[in-house]
């Protein structure tokens, strides 16, 4: 029998109080989603790029790998079954992991690895957070291949702080080898140099029309005349920050790291591996007989060789008055967009100085006022000693080592965080990690002579809830480059940055404590330093590394512990029954 209109109106109403109830509840009770599930099969599959076909790691086949959608307050399964010979891990980057860090993935620290045959169950709850993330897998330089974008929609019903999109579309950089990316460094360690860099930058897994044998691996982005785009750029390159821009268009940054901004416009982006960056793209309101590039080159900092190259894909417009809707019309003109110099510092300083928090009522900049723990880091390169009878390739016949305050970090045999909660960290990790560097020098002065690192596997302990402000310091030491550190387990503000030595007399008056950005991962500029604040409110072992992998392989890395708190939901679960054993 149908409801009478009174009946359906009487309904509207209630419904519309649940959904009012339900909205002001989230404010401060947990959010309530529902469980997203996905299998996740680690398999070989055959891939041509470049005129070369090579068998690389997938999950499902499919490369890049598959898309996670979820909304905020879901829960996210996902099996993930290695059918490889390779031991693997994935990682949800930029996830928080709120008192779920079995569940974060980096090899060694959260978990061993999945070994071959085997599977584990990544289960996890997305708290708090909104906006553009990526998975990878987080072993060796199995990302090269493994990774795919996570897309975390607001709750039902909630708005996006600027006008919402005509299409969502997510933008994944990468870095694509002829040669086995594996190959690659594990020969780099063996002979202490380099490693080779990539033949290719690539935009959702393609190269584009400017590298040979390539014109048909062009990703190509329609647009309607009219619209607007939400761009969900990331960074999933190995080894290589990254200019982006579209010829004739302005960009509007809305959001970073999952993070709001305020608003701001910019013909080019740099974005770093590791970082997200979400973009609004006007179509032009009418058709505009005309095609248009979008590029990615890279930005340059150090002195050793890379991927001179650039990836493109297209930007083309439906025509209206066409009868086949999205007809490629080859002989419209195609137009570059121009992306800064390799080595402009100063658009790096000049756009990452725009990044702001929205520092709203709803969307607040929750910045530690009071600091409990102050920690001052050098990262940068440094050297480790030939072994006899062997030729090295690194830098005076050494071997290339990267450190946190002259720590090259070595990661253990068994995972960091099941040694401490099993209190089994005896032979496996020293909670001693330096708070400043032991032997402090002008870091960005004449380097020293002596460039030999040291090595260990040293935690930080963080009692829970301890207020933190990490100082990074960039060195001269083999070259001053820029380095893009990410923190797992939190996200952190971006407090202040400068060039030179950090000076900790005059600098700290001059940071933001009202509307820093904040983000999961951060570029250390090259010679120079930046200042970060977080709240250790997680219990864990958090990996904290320089997201380039070369320099991740060369020992820029540590990890923090954050002590469970005295309250139940303040401490660490025990581990899932199928964590892998090493
Ligand atoms: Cu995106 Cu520790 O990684």
């Amino acid at each position: 029998m149908a409801s009478s209109s009174s009946d359906l109106l009487v309904k509207a109403f209630l419904l519309s109080c649940i959904a009012l109830l339900a909205l002001s509840d989230a404010a401060v009770a947990p959010p309530t989603g529902i469980t997203r599930h996905y299998k996740f099969d680690i398999q070989m599959a055959n891939a041509t790029r470049l005129c070369h076909t090579k068998s690389i790691v997938t999950v499902n086949g499919q490369f890049p790998g598959p898309k996670i959608v979820a909304r905020e307050g879901d829960r996210v399964v996902v099996k993930v079954v290695n059918h490889v010979e390779h031991n693997v891990t994935l990682h949800w980057h930029g996830i928080r992991q709120l008192r779920s860090g079995w569940a974060d993935g980096p090899a060694y620290v959260t978990q061993c690895p999945i070994q071959t045959g085997h599977s584990y169950v990544y289960n996890f709850t997305i708290v708090g957070q909104r906006g553009t993330f990526f998975w990878h897998a987080h072993i060796s330089w199995l990302r090269a291949t493994l990774y795919g974008p996570i897309v975390v929609l607001p709750q039902l019903g909630v708005p996006y702080p600027f006008a919402k999109p005509y299409k969502e579309v997510p933008v994944i950089l990468g870095e694509w080898w002829k040669a086995d990316a594996e190959a690659v460094i594990s020969q780099a360690l063996e002979t202490g140099g380099g490693p080779n860099v990539s033949d290719a930058y690539t935009i959702n897994g393609l190269p584009g029309p400017f590298y040979n044998c390539s014109a048909k691996d062009t990703f190509k982005l329609k647009v309607k005349p009219g619209t607007t785009y939400l761009l969900r750029l990331i960074n999933a390159a190995l080894n290589d920050e990254l200019f982006f821009g579209i010829a004739n268009h302005t960009l509007t940054v809305v959001d970073v790291d999952a993070v709001y901004v305020k608003p701001f416009e910019s013909d080019a982006l740099l974005i770093s591996p590791g970082q997200t960056t979400d973009v609004l793209l006007r179509a032009k309101p009418d058709y505009p007989n005309a095609m248009f590039f979008m590029s990615a080159s890279p930005y340059v900092t150090g002195s050793g060789t890379f991927d001179n190259s650039t990836v493109a894909g297209v930007l083309e417009y439906r025509n209206p008055n066409s009868s086949s809707r999205a007809s490629f019309n080859s002989k419209l003109p195609l137009y570059k967009p121009t992306l800064p110099s390799l080595n402009d510092t100063s658009f790096f300083a000049n756009f990452t100085g725009k990044l702001r928090s929205l520092a709203t009522a709803r969307f607040p900049a929750n910045v530690p006022q009071a600091v409990d723990r102050r920690v001052f880091f050098t990262v940068g390169l440094g050297s480790s000693p030939c072994p006899e009878n062997q030729m090295c390739q690194g830098p005076n016949g050494t071997k290339f080592s990267a450190t946190v305050n002259n720590v090259s970090f070595a990661l253990p045999t068994t995972a960091l965080l099941q040694a401490h909660f099993l209190g089994q960290s005896r032979g496996v990790y020293m909670p001693d990690f330096p708070v400043t560097p032991l032997m402090p020098f002008n870091y960005t002065g004449t380097p020293p002579n002596n460039t030999l690192v040291g090595n260990g596997t040293k935690l930080m302990v963080l009692p829970f809830n301890t207020s933190v402000e990490l100082v990074m310091q960039d060195t001269s030491i083999l070259g001053a480059e820029s380095h893009p550190l990410h923190l797992h387990g939190f996200n952190f503000f971006v407090v202040g940055q400068g060039f030179g030595n950090y000076d900790p007399a005059k600098d700290p008056t001059k940071f933001n404590l009202v509307d820093p950005v904040e983000r999961n991962t951060v570029g250390v500029p090259a010679g120079g330093w930046v200042a970060i604040r977080f709240l250790a409110d997680n219990p864990g072992v958090w990996f904290m590394h320089c997201h380039l992998e070369v320099h991740t392989s060369w020992g820029l890395k540590m990890a923090w512990l954050v002590l469970d708190g005295s309250l139940p939901h303040q401490k660490l679960p025990p581990p899932p029954s199928d964590l892998p054993k090493c």
